[in-house]
C-alpha cells in the first residue's frame, strides 16, 4: 500500500562529486520490495523526482544518488532535519527466484540492487560497472551481502570493459537482475535470447506522475500492448520487451 509522507532527512553523504546517499525518516515501517521506488518532491521543483529505493531499514529508506541536474543538485544540498515529502513503495519490484542469481548495476542502476542482495541471501554474485572508479560507489556495502565483481570502462577499478566482461557462464537455471543504462540492458537481453537464462530488467523512463495517471512513462510489451513503467514495471521479465 502507497504512502504519502513527510519524511525528515538524517543523513546527507555525498560519496564523490557525483553521487549522494540520502537517508530520511518516513516515521512508519513499511514492506519494500526490492525494486520499487520512491517519489520525492524537491523544495522548488515542479515534478516529483523518482530514485530506487537503495535500503530499507525499519522506518528509514535509503537512495542512491548521481547528480544529474538541478532537482539531484537540489538534493546534494538539503540539510539533516529538513522534511520532505515522499511517496512510496511505488511500482513492482523483482520476482524473487530461487534459481542461481546474478545481479547487474551499471552506475546508478545499482541502486535497488542492495536490497535485492540482502532480501535474496546467500551472498549471490553481484556485478558492479561503471564508466570510471567513481561509478562504483557502494562496494562495501554490497560486500556484507554479496560477491562483488567490478568493471570500468577505462580500467580505473576492477577489470576493464563492460559489466559483461564479469557474467559467469550463464544457463537456464540461472536468473540474472538488471538495472543500468539501455545499451547495458539491451545487450544482456541479446544474451538472455541466446543462452536463455532468465533475465528480469529495472527500467528507467521520464516520470511526471509516477502513479499510473498520465501515462508519461508508457513501453511497448510483446503480449500486453502499452504499459506504465511507474505502475507496471519498472522491473520486467526481459521476454516481455520486444527489443
Ligand atoms: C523508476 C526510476 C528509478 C530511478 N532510480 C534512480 C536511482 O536510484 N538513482 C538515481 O540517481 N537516479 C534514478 N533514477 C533517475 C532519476 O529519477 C533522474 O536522474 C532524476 O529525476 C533527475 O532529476 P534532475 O532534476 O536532477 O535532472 P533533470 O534536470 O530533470 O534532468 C537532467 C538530465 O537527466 C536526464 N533524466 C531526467 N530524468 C531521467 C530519467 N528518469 N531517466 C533517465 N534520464 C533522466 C534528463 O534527460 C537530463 O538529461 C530513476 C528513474 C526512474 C524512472
Ligand atoms: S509517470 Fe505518469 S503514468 Fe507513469
Amino acid at each position: 500500500m502507497k504512502k504519502l509522507v513527510s519524511a525528515e532527512i538524517v543523513s546527507v553523504q555525498l560519496l564523490n562529486q557525483n553521487y549522494l546517499l540520502l537517508t530520511v525518516d518516513t516515521g512508519q515501517a513499511v514492506k519494500v520490495f526490492a525494486g520499487q521506488f520512491a517519489t520525492l518532491q524537491i523544495p522548488d521543483v515542479f515534478l516529483r523526482r523518482p530514485f530506487s529505493i537503495h535500503d530499507a531499514q525499519g522506518t528509514r529508506l535509503t537512495f542512491l544518488i548521481k547528480i544529474v541536474g538541478g532537482g539531484t543538485q537540489k538534493l546534494a544540498n538539503l540539510s539533516v532535519g529538513q522534511k520532505i515529502s515522499v511517496i512510496y513503495p511505488l511500482g513492482k519490484g523483482f520476482a524473487v527466484s530461487k534459481k542461481q542469481a546474478v545481479l547487474v548495476g551499471g552506475g546508478c542502476g545499482s541502486a535497488p540492487l542492495l536490497l535485492l542482495a540482502k532480501q535474496l541471501g546467500g551472498r549471490p554474485l553481484v556485478i558492479l560497472g561503471g564508466r570510471t572508479k567513481d561509478d562504483i560507489t557502494q562496494r562495501d556495502a554490497f560486500a556484507q551481502y554479496a560477491q562483488v565483481k567490478i568493471t570500468t570502462e577505462d580500467g580505473s577499478l576492477g577489470t576493464k570493459g563492460f559489466v559483461t566482461a564479469e557474467l559467469p557462464n550463464l544457463s537456464p537455471d540461472c536468473v540474472v537482475y538488471a538495472c543500468g543504462p539501455e545499451p547495458l540492458l539491451r545487450s544482456l537481453h541479446r544474451l538472455a535470447q541466446e543462452k536463455k537464462f532468465e533475465l528480469q530488467l529495472s527500467l528507467e523512463a521520464v516520470m511526471a506522475c509516477g502513479l499510473g495517471a498520465c501515462l508519461g512513462c508508457v513501453v511497448k510489451t510483446r503480449a500486453t500492448g502499452h504499459l506504465c513503467v511507474c505502475q507496471d514495471g519498472p522491473v520486467f521479465r526481459a521476454e516481455d520487451l520486444p527489443w
